[in-house]
């Protein structure tokens, strides 16, 4: 069952968010690269009202988060085998299905009858109207509270807390033959991830970070302190009516509204903040960025840890921001001058090739900020379409990467210069291991300090840092770097 792949809604035509949804989430499954948060924001900019980008938000993330969970549940309520069906109409269905069982707002008509017409298609329409129907007849829907207990497991799905779901056949694997099957169905993560995760956590505490990553991920701002105060932002965000209050960390503030909200607000484009979840608010610092330095961020965009660092030490230091991909370099070029910094320099290169960089820079720097691409495993809140991407042969791919990028790091480093690595992973390969062969490789690098934090730990993701120092003391700079 195909449905035509070249028929989305016309440009320019009066599309529902529901419509938009599809789409998006077409492009995230279809299109390598495509980023939900981006798409989402993008389209948000569009014209959205504040309500249809907010449903806009829930639905493209809900289906992601819940996405194995959904599609589990569709599967069993069709006569289709799953990757028999067309492309589009696997998204409807998951739009569906999302809506009937976690939306309580949403009345089971419209969520229906909205999700079908938002099929371009109509030839496969009546497919997805006859399954979402039978979900809707079939599954009980219960608070938990009055769950008396003693359902399969693979029968009955929890849903955030509050309410429970029977199903009248077996639609989760079977705990007691394969528990990383079954929490991979009920908890929507891979199965081979939640293995790994079983194996080194325990089930209690793989269960918590399972069920963390199904939560909404909180959002935090970074306050830009050339601009204002953090008590400054705080007044200017409540002012543009958004609900907001200190974060955990000094220059922190936590936004109860969707990035698309904030990212409209005056503050946003006068550059007095800057998304950042606290976790990787702490690595900057870890550079200790002193004015007059020359410091390379190999990995800088979308310029996150590179603006921090500038603002850090007052705009003073001169930083080259190295990133491969010149699309999300733009990025850090809007993210420069809206924070109106000066002292930051952007360039496109492949970070592996570290001739490329000694040959635009032939001074070795001062402090090299390597936040590597990796597999964002603790990050899966935030970025739920990372999760399938997580597989023993990409994880082997990203190391490897990343060990070469950890080489030109440490050969563009001053004796006595700080390395600061970081990541948004769990992993130990793409961590821990990664510094330790470092450490084995380079006499001259040494260990300082390390740190790696579980999302569940966290108030956002999680991530891991190493502060290393090469050794020896070169010669003091004479002149400051942009001299
Ligand atoms: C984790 S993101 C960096 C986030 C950024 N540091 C921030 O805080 O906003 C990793 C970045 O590495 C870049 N990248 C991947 N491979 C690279 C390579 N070989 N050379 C340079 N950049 C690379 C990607 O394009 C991506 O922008």
């Amino acid at each position: 069952m195909a449905d035509s792949e070249a028929t989305p809604p016309p440009a320019g035509a009066k599309r529902n968010v529901r419509a938009l949804a599809l789409e998006i989430l077409f492009e995230v499954h279809h299109k390598p690269g495509t980023f939900a948060q981006e798409r989402v924001q993008a389209a948000a900019r569009g014209g959205l009202n504040k309500r249809d980008r907010r449903f806009l938000t829930e639905l493209v993330f809900g289906v992601l988060r819940h996405e194995r969970t959904l599609d589990r549940i569709a599967a069993a309520f069709s006569d289709v085998k799953w990757h028999e069906i067309a492309p589009r109409a696997r998204e409807a269905l998951r739009l569906g299905v999302y809506q009937l069982l976690w939306l309580d707002g949403v009345p089971a008509f419209a969520s229906i009858h909205e999700s079908v017409a938002a099929l371009p298609d109509k030839r496969v329409r009546p497919f997805v109207n006859a399954v979402l129907r039978a979900v809707d007849r079939g599954v009980r829907r219960l608070p938990l509270a009055k769950d008396r207990g003693g359902a399969s497991p693979r029968k009955r799905l929890e849903i955030e807390g509050r309410k429970v779901c029977f199903f009248p056949k077996e639609v989760f694997a079977d705990p007691a033959k394969d528990l990383a099957a079954h929490l991979a169905d009920v908890f929507a993560h891979p199965p081979a991830l939640v293995a790994r995760w079983l194996a080194r956590h325990g089930e209690e505490k793989t269960r918590a970070i399972l069920a963390r990553n199904l939560e909404q991920a909180p959002l935090f701002v970074r306050v830009n302190r050339r601009k204002a105060t953090r008590e400054q932002l705080l007044e200017r965000l409540r002012n543009e009516g958004l609900k907001c209050g200190e974060g955990n960390l000094p220059e922190s503030v936590r936004v109860l509204a969707p990035p698309t909200e904030l990212v409209a607000t005056g503050a946003f484009t006068d550059g007095w903040c800057t998304v950042q979840d606290e976790t990787a608010m702490k690595v900057a610092p870890q550079l200790e960025p002193k004015a007059g330095q020359l410091l390379l961020d190999l990995c800088a965009a979308p310029g996150g840890k590179t603006t921090h660092l500038a603002e850090l030490c007052d705009d003073g230091a001169t930083i080259l921001a190295a990133d491969r991909d010149e699309g999300r370099l733009e990025r850090v070029r809007e993210a420069v001058a809206r924070l109106g910094l000066k002292g930051v320099s952007c360039m496109t290169v492949d970070a592996t090739d570290e001739a490329s960089i000694r040959a635009v820079t032939p001074a070795p720097y001062d402090g090299v900020l390597l936040d590597a691409p990796c597999s964002n495993s603790g990050v899966l809140a935030r970025r739920p379409e990372a999760k399938d991407r997580i597989t023993p042969e990409h994880l082997a791919e990203l190391t490897e990467l990343q060990a070469k990028l950890l080489k030109t790091a440490v050969a563009r480093l001053f004796p006595g210069g700080r390395l600061v690595y970081s990541t948004c992973s769990l992993e130990p390969e793409e961590n821990e291991e990664q510094v330790r062969a470092l450490l084995a490789a380079n006499r001259e690098i040494e260990l300082l300090s390390e740190e790696s934090t579980l999302p569940t730990e966290a108030g956002g993701d999680g991530g891991y840092f190493a502060v290393l120092k090469k050794k020896g003391q070169g010669l003091p700079r004479m002149t400051t770097a942009r001299s």
